[in-house]
């Protein structure tokens, strides 16, 4: 059928590109035809998924464990895409290096199996990896660009960047768009690097946050739109998604407060600095996985503004 699966539907992320698949459809003629007649919307737990601008009332979301080797398969024959968005994934550091099979699957052979089905079809495929595939080396001054060479730190970075390598061998018409650390509105479901941070200080935790690791953060529903508009284009290869700005989790922890409206000084004291030697993080941190947004920045229409705008903008829309 003429329509668009998204994997990973359901996530922090994929709440978002859903609500935005109906929003351009309605909006703008030109969306509805690359998005096709229908949007799936896949994971495993659909009962939390929050309502962004409504997607329930035009999104099928449907239940579906990708774990089992064959599962997407199945399902991409089922109901044959015209473009698939993968986002299902295992997305927490920590839980790759406790559950390496887990991650080796999820985040290696699945990429592998949907991109393969996709070559094979001529389906258009964006799949989402991350900034953490690079790590091991500092980044040049405007942040890694697409050419350089992965070098992770983690098994998360790891198997990531492997499944970038399997996808483009499998469908080299593909997109793999590297994301940074993303933060906004999990719906209140705590997920993302703004809504962990506010549950924590909302139960008075001090939390810590990093002096020395440097990021080039995305609020999610801008990569949503990001990710829309790229699905209606015929990019190929790799692209890096970046925020305009260099800033540390603990500088990035400070904006999100005040955009929350504590004045500067109840925003430091909400929250400690820490560096990343200090805690045992559940594995090993990158210090700076900046990237460049240069490329897609000249290709896009959507905004990727830096976090005082971009949430300024999500709180008005919201
Ligand atoms: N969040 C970030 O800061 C960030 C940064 C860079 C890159 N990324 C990448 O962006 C993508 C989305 O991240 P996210 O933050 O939205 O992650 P998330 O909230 O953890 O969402 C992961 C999605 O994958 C689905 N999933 C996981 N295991 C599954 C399984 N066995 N069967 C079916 N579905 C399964 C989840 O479905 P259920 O929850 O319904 O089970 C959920 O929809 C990932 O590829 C991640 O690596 C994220």
């Amino acid at each position: 059928m003429d329509g668009t699966l998204i994997f990973g539907g359901t996530g922090f992320l994929g709440a978002h590109v859903a609500a935005h698949c109906l929003a351009h459809s309605r909006r703008d003629a030109t969306f509805a035809r690359p998005l096709g007649s229908v949007v799936w919307a896949v994971g495993r737990d659909v009962s939390a998924v929050p309502r962004f601008g409504n997607p329930r009332d035009g999104v099928e979301f449907l239940i579906r464990d990708l774990e089992p080797e064959g599962a997407a398969r199945v399902l991409l024959e089922e109901l044959k895409p015209k473009r698939v968005l993968l986002l299902a994934a295992l997305s927490r550091v920590r839980d790759c290096e406790e559950r390496s099979e887990l991650a080796e699957r999820m985040n290696v052979d699945l990429p592998r199996e949907v991109a393969k089905w996709c070559g094979q079809r001529g389906a258009r495929l964006i799949h989402v990896s991350s900034d953490l595939v690079f790590g091991a080396d500092l980044p040049p001054v405007d942040g890694f660009r697409e050419e350089d060479m992965p070098a992770p730190v983690s098994r998360y970075g790891d198997t990531k960047a492997r499944g970038e390598h399997g996808v483009l061998h499998a469908a080299p018409a593909a997109l793999v768009v590297r994301l940074p650390l993303l933060y906004g509105d999990s719906g209140g479901r705590g997920l993302g690097a703004s809504d962990s941070l506010l549950v924590a200080v909302d139960q008075g935790a001090n939390p810590p946050l990093f002096t020395d690791e440097y990021r080039t953060p995305l609020e999610v529903s801008q990569v949503a739109a990001a990710l829309v508009e790229l699905l209606g284009r015929n990019d190929t290869g790799l692209l890096h998604l970046a925020g305009p700005e260099r800033l540390t989790r603990h500088e990035l922890g400070l904006v999100v407060l005040e955009t929350h409206g504590l004045s500067p000084d109840e925003a430091a004291g909400s929250v400690r600095r820490a560096l990343q030697g200090d805690l045992d993080t559940g594995g090993p941190r990158a210090g700076d996985t900046s990237l460049c947004g240069k490329r897609a920045r000249g290709r896009l229409e959507s905004p990727l503004d830096g976090p005082r705008e971009a949430l300024a903008k999500a709180h008005r829309s919201a």
